[in-house]
């Protein structure tokens, strides 16, 4: 039986037989095998999606969620906080509601999706929208947990880098080794952090045997360490990557320059094109932030920078690419409804049917 990434890790976690365990049983989400992505990039490359969508809330936060909320209860904590895109928002007030925590979120006003918005206000937190961006509610955050006794839950909190790095050991587990190539939105850039030393930890363990290559993706209107610099108004349709000043900025770059990675950045057409073949031609259902993943390696691909690996390395075995879909699609409806042509409205009759369907 299944019961969450701390109970099937344990070993790679900072955790004692006294640590509460709160779980919903995250972790363990599939590896599912692209039909139509891989033919798009070439011959001689798999390309593999880690649906974290498949979460008890719908995202990868839950992975680290589970832990920062667990080592919070065994520290004595009665309350957390954390600045949200959405997601983080909706993890932190399931686990919160479940620990019997009080859970208080931060949001920049009308910016997140609607999903995301309705998790955090079902679940019981104290939901506030700040007239402002991401970064603006962190730095609130930051500043008020620091004053009281309230547990921060973003990424900066290290146990949620370290629950999150269990999805790389998943990856690992199901494919053998680490793949070649490992593909992922940055956003607060956590997630990059997280799996690069999940992929690290488990080769130094012998549990692997490689590392992969990182590429990281921002969408270009909130790509402040493409081009180097904080972005203020950051801007783009995919919210949960709206972010202009990461905290984990240095750890991406590291992730990026260890594993001779990239961190390049995708336009909104290019996310909203994969958001929508991956719908249409996978059948997965994810997040625009998601997408940025599949994004960035068709954008590679069209550079040749797969093909380029392959030669140089005169591979016979298929390259694998593993693009993590971090949250589901279901979290932004408006967005899926915005995206492609509404239903006619038609009279209830079967010549009505017909004459529309062209049969
Ligand atoms: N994809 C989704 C669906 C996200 O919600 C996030 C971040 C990311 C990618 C980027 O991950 O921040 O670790 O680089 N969401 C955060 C939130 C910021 O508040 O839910 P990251």
């Amino acid at each position: 039986m299944w019961n969450g990434i701390i109970e099937r890790y344990k070993k790679f976690l900072p955790i004692t037989e006294k640590t509460p365990v709160i779980t919903l049983k995250e972790g363990n989400t599939p590896l599912i095998p692209s039909r139509y992505a891989s033919s798009l990039i070439g011959s001689g490359v798999e390309v593999y999606f880690k649906c974290e969508g498949f979460n008890p809330t719908c995202s990868f936060k839950d992975r680290g969620m589970t832990l920062a909320i667990s080592k919070a209860l065994e520290a004595g904590s009665r309350a957390c906080m954390c600045a949200s895109t959405g997601n983080t928002s909706a993890s932190a007030s399931a686990y919160a509601a479940r620990a019997g925590m009080r859970c208080i979120v931060l949001i920049p006003e009308g910016a997140i999706a609607l999903g995301k918005l309705s998790q955090a206000m079902i679940h019981g937190a104290d939901v506030l929208a700040v007239k402002g961006n991401f970064d603006d509610a962190l730095n609130i955050v930051k500043e008020i947990t620091k004053r009281y006794p309230i547990t921060l839950v973003n990424s900066i909190n290290p146990y949620r880098i370290e629950g999150q790095k269990t999805g790389a050991f998943e990856i690992c587990d199901v494919l053998g080794d680490a793949p070649e190539f490992h593909a992922i939105p940055v956003g607060n850039a956590g997630n990059i952090t997280a799996y690069w030393k999940g992929y690290k930890e488990y080769k130094d363990s012998g549990a692997s045997k490689k590392l992969p290559v990182m590429l990281g993706f921002q969408a270009s209107g909130a790509a402040p360490i493409v081009k180097g610099h904080p972005i203020k108004n950051p801007k783009t349709i995919a919210t949960a990557i709206r972010i202009g000043n990461p905290a984990s900025w240095k750890q991406a770059q590291g992730a990026r320059d260890e594993s001779g990675g990239i961190i390049d950045m995708v336009t909104d057409r290019e996310i909203l094109d994969a958001y929508k073949m991956l719908a249409s031609k996978e059948g997965i259902f994810a997040e625009p932030a998601s997408a940025a993943s599949v994004a960035g390696i068709l954008k590679l691909a069209k550079k040749g920078y797969f093909y380029r690996k392959q030669r140089t390395e005169n591979r016979e075995q298929s390259i694998r690419i593993v693009c993590v879909l971090t949250g589901h699609g279901l979290k932004d409806p408006d967005r899926a409804i915005a995206s492609v042509k509404k239903p006619k409205s038609i009279r209830p009759k079967v010549e009505a049917v017909l004459e529309h369907l062209k049969l």
